[in-house]
């Protein structure tokens, strides 16, 4: 007979999720998470996705609480598209670099000082400046978006420089840009992405477009991270060097077991040698239970501030 009983924090870690999912039928919620979430959480949601799939599962939703495992400003967006039902997350303090770049005064000014210009804003921001942008983009369509605009109008894009870069690059049009950037994708480091694709000659690089450019020029493929996912399912190589988030290996590896990933480099001499968003992982298992059984933090919003973000996603979802 076997005797091995498991470590107590796995123990601990099944019977908090036995509890998330019976107060989630007990509630009747839907839980959401992103890519770079935890695998623990990720195994407890009812969709999986990018910021754009997670955007538009948020507006399928008819559950009246949604618990949003992601960062503060995806959890703003499910409440722009539903401010009839609760928008819950684990954590409030769960921000992003880019949102934070672009504070509501200084962005009001950039507007201010470029009337002509069409605003296309990225989904890293919050719901103030959503609601001052023409229209919302995710990393999934930020090209398609740019294109949409009319030749003959300028547009400005904020607050990714890198983003924004690689759509100028793309659709060959020039972009007024914002200063900000993902801390996280600025991280990872191109000589030691050198030094690995020498490695490992077969691998394929893919990349997230937060990257800066001297990333993406090494990439044999550039997407979000559903990109990603979707590449290394159809790609026929076996190894794929994934220079973004370190959550979405998850995923991956459920999805192509029999292929070898590997995490890219970032550029501190004694991290994990991986890229982690120090944001998304302010979530726990704790603080998921605790949202659902207190039913806060609850993400509220000014309902004028809603209604002109509304707009802008609207724009941006109805583009397909
Ligand atoms: P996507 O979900 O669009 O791939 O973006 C990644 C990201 O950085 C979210 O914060
Ligand atoms: Fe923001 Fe970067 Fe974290 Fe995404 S990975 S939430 S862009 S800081």
């Amino acid at each position: 007979m076997n005797t091995t009983l498991p470590p107590p924090e796995v123990d601990e870690a099944a019977r908090l999720t036995a509890e998330i999912l019976r107060l989630k039928r007990e509630k009747n919620a839907v839980i959401l998470a992103h890519y770079y979430q935890t695998p623990e959480i990720q195994s407890l949601a009812d969709h999986i996705g990018d910021s754009l799939a997670l955007a538009q599962a948020a507006e399928r939703a008819s559950a009246p609480i949604i618990l949003f495992c992601g960062v503060h400003f995806m959890a703003e967006t499910a409440k722009i598209l539903n401010p009839g039902r609760k928008v819950l997350v684990p954590d409030m303090a769960a921000g992003c670099s880019l949102a934070d770049s672009a504070p509501a005064d200084l962005f009001r000014a950039f507007r201010a000082a470029h009337p002509h210009h069409v605003a296309v804003t990225y989904i890293n921001c919050s719901a103030e400046v959503k609601a001052m942008s023409d229209i919302i983009c995710t990393s999934s369509n930020a090209v398609r978006v740019v294109q949409s605009i009319p030749a003959d109008r300028p547009v400005l894009f904020a607050p990714d420089k890198h983003l924004g870069a690689f759509v100028q690059r793309v659709t060959g049009r020039e972009l007024l840009l914002w200063d900000g950037v993902c801390e996280v994708h600025v991280e990872i480091s191109a000589d030691k992405l050198k030094l690995l694709l020498g490695k490992h000659p077969q691998a394929r690089l893919i990349a997230h477009p937060e990257c800066p450019e001297h990333v993406l020029e090494l990439a044999h493929h550039v997407g979000s991270t559903a990109s990603l996912l979707r590449f290394v399912q159809e790609d026929p190589a076996d190894t794929f060097i994934v220079a973004t988030e370190a959550g979405i290996l998850h995923n991956m590896r459920k999805a192509v077991p029999h292929k070898t990933l590997i995490a890219a480099p970032a550029h501190a001499e004694n991290t994990c040698a991986c890229s982690e968003c120090p944001y998304m992982k302010l979530n726990t298992l704790e603080k998921v239970l605790a949202a659902l059984r207190d039913e806060r933090p609850e993400i509220v919003l000014d309902e004028d501030v809603r209604v002109r973000a509304h707009r802008a996603l609207r724009r941006m979802l109805e583009l397909g």
